[in-house]
Order: structure tokens, then C-alpha cells, then sequence
């Protein structure tokens, strides 16, 4: 099988123009060696992991990634400085470009540890939390959060957020344009129930020229990326980059200048195939890889069969490469011609 020469020949400087999101369960290794493959550009999210999984857990499992995926950042969910300090040293150690703070989740479970969105509410906290995360590590520190919470959704909330925090020394603000509700919502409503309000992102962007604003909610297309970028420093997508990863083909071109990373879906998978079985070797189910690979061939010729077979096999006990092999061949290779979506 003829393997297409990898592209990746060293990291891309970090530049937050276009992100793909902290998505738990989501944007797991095998999934951001996926988005990698499609972009060399697009800074990746780790999956949300808490002060006390990485301090009390196993460490090395939770913070094991490939060199690929560089330009990489770490989520980390908590709210005890000394806990935050450590874990942001351990990024460091580790060899991730950025650490981040999740100030937007909104679940029960994490509010009852004051970690997430729960700390809109107390910014004295938050910025606790930064500085010494700052003290403890040269990597960027940067904060994800809401506009609001219930109760606290105000303009004047937000700006005592921000400047409390700014105060501290973040630089780099990711905002989700809508408000956590945190009595009443669960949290997949939380993204979609709470109306967005970009003007305020735009706004904050306004009032503090000198932050790095980065906005993030329900951007789907290149076409709004470039809206939000006349405004804000940087775009954050989440749900689409998932669903249909093809999109991340076009950030390069699109945002950077720059050629593709890659010419075809099928390059891309291909180009992903000795990753799968040096995985498969060392144990990883192969469902578990696979399951982040579905939306590849989304709205494609083919692409419906491609899911059903890998849905339908790769769950099976000793399911091996063959499977994704067979899945390829169920779709038809267009000519070679940058078809970014
Ligand atoms: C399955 C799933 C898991 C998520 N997990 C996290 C997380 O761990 N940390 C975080 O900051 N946001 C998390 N989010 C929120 C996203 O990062 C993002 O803010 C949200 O989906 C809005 O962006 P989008 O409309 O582009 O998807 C998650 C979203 C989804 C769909």
C-alpha cells in the first residue's frame, strides 16, 4: 500500500485564528491526530481534565498525546491555585503549547467542585487561579468562559469578569457567546438553548484592544469565520469541526494563505492508517479510534456506507485495519483536486 508523505514536518507557530474547541469524549488523541492530518494550522483542544484526575489520577494516561498534534492545548477544569499551579507545570513538562481554564462548563457535577462555568461567579477566584498558573509555567495561561451566568448576565458582570482576570495577567479570552444556565439546563441545552449574542464578543474586543478575544458558538462555515475575524482575533468551532472534520481541510488555504495540508478525504485517511495500527497494537479497541473518523466522508457518495460498515464491524472482538480498509474502498476517490468543503 503506497502511504502519501506525511506533511507534518515540525509544528506550526501557535496562532489562535482558528481553534477547534475542548470537546469531552470528543477531542480525544485519536480524533485531533485526525485534525491535525487536515490542518496544520488549526490550534487543537484536549478534552477537559480536572486539577484532581491529573494530580490523583493517572497522570501520563491523561496527558498522553502525539508530537503531531502540535500546536496543542491543555483544558484543565478547577478552581484551587495551588492544584491549578501544579497541573499547569505538568502541561509544561509535558510539551503542551498552551493551558487553558474551563470557566464555561456548566454541569452539575463539575459546579459542585467549583470548576467551570459556576466561577463566572466568582472572579476573584478565577484570577487567583491564573496567576498562579502563571507563576507556575511560561506557556500561555488562557481562560474559555461564558458572557454570563443566570443571575449574573449583565455587560457591567462581564467587563468586572474580564478586567478581574485581565488584572491577574490572561491575555487571551475565549468567549462562548451565550450564557450558562445553570439552574434548569442541562448542558447539551446549554448550547444550544441560551441565544447567542456575538455583538457582545465583538464589544468586549472594542473596549480591550489590547486581549486577544477569540469567539466560539455555533460557527459552521468559512464564510462566518471571516465575519467574526473583521471583529475578534480568533474563531473557535466546536460541534462542526467534529461532525464534518473535512471542513478543517480548508482552514490553511482559507484563513493562513497557506496550501492544503492535504488533498482528499481519502489521502487523509489513508495518511492516518499506520497511527490506527500502531494503536491497535498497543491495545486500543479499534471502535475507539474509529468512532471519531465517521463524519470524514459526510454528504459524500459513499459516505453513508462508509459509517454503516465501520458502525457495523468495528466493534467486534478482533477487529482489525481491514475494517477501515474495507470502509475506504466503499467510497469512490475523486480526482485529485483540493475539494476543501
Ligand atoms: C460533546 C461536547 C463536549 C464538550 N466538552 C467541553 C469541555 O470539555 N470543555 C469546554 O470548555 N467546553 C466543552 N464543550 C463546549 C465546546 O467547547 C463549545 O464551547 C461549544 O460546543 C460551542 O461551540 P460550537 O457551537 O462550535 O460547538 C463541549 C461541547 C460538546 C458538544
Amino acid at each position: 500500500m503506497s502511504m502519501p508523505e506525511t506533511h507534518i514536518k515540525s509544528p506550526a507557530p501557535l496562532s489562535r485564528r482558528f481553534c477547534v474547541a475542548p470537546m469531552m469524549d470528543w477531542t480525544t488523541r485519536h480524533y485531533r491526530y485526525l485534525a491535525r492530518i487536515l490542518s496544520r494550522r488549526a490550534l487543537l483542544y484536549t478534552e477537559m481534565v480536572t486539577t484532581g484526575a491529573l494530580i490523583h489520577g493517572d497522570t501520563a494516561r491523561f496527558l498522553q498525546h502525539d508530537p503531531l498534534e502540535y500546536p496543542l492545548a491543555l483544558q484543565l477544569g478547577g478552581s484551587d491555585p495551588d492544584e491549578l499551579a501544579r497541573c499547569a507545570a505538568l502541561a509544561e513538562e509535558y510539551g503542551f503549547n498552551e493551558v487553558n481554564l474551563n470557566v464555561g462548563c456548566p454541569s452539575d457535577r463539575v459546579q459542585n467542585n467549583m470548576i467551570g462555568a459556576c466561577l463566572m461567579g466568582h472572579p476573584e477566584k478565577v484570577a487567583d487561579g491564573v496567576r498562579s498558573m502563571i507563576a507556575a509555567t511560561s506557556l500561555p495561561v488562557t481562560v474559555k468562559h461564558r458572557i454570563g451566568i443566570d443571575g449574573r448576565e449583565s455587560w457591567e458582570d462581564l467587563c468586572h469578569f474580564m478586567e478581574t482576570v485581565a488584572a491577574a495577567g490572561c491575555r487571551t479570552f475565549i468567549v462562548h457567546a451565550r450564557i450558562a444556565v445553570l439552574e434548569g439546563l442541562s448542558p447539551k441545552e446549554n448550547r444550544d438553548i441560551p441565544p447567542l449574542k456575538y455583538p457582545w464578543v465583538y464589544d468586549l474586543k472594542a473596549r480591550y484592544p489590547e486581549l486577544e478575544i477569540i469567539i466560539n458558538g455555533g460557527i459552521k462555515t468559512f464564510e462566518e469565520c471571516h465575519q467574526h475575524l473583521e471583529h475578534t482575533d480568533g474563531v473557535m468551532l466546536g460541534r462542526e469541526a467534529y461532525h464534518n472534520p473535512w471542513l478543517l481541510a480548508g482552514v490553511d488555504p482559507e484563513l493562513f494563505g497557506e496550501e492544503p495540508s492535504v488533498s482528499s478525504r481519502h489521502d487523509a485517511l489513508r495518511a492516518m492508517l499506520p497511527f490506527i495500527e500502531a494503536e491497535l497494537e498497543r491495545g486500543v479497541y479499534l471502535s475507539h479510534i474509529t468512532r471519531h473518523i465517521m463524519g470524514l466522508f459526510h454528504g459524500q457518495p459513499g459516505g453513508r456506507q462508509f459509517r454503516r460498515h465501520i458502525s457495523e464491524n468495528a466493534h467486534r472482538p478482533g477487529s482489525g485495519i481491514e475494517v477501515v480498509l474495507d470502509a475506504l474502498a466503499k467510497v469512490r476517490e475523486p480526482l485529485p483536486q483540493p475539494d476543501p468543503a
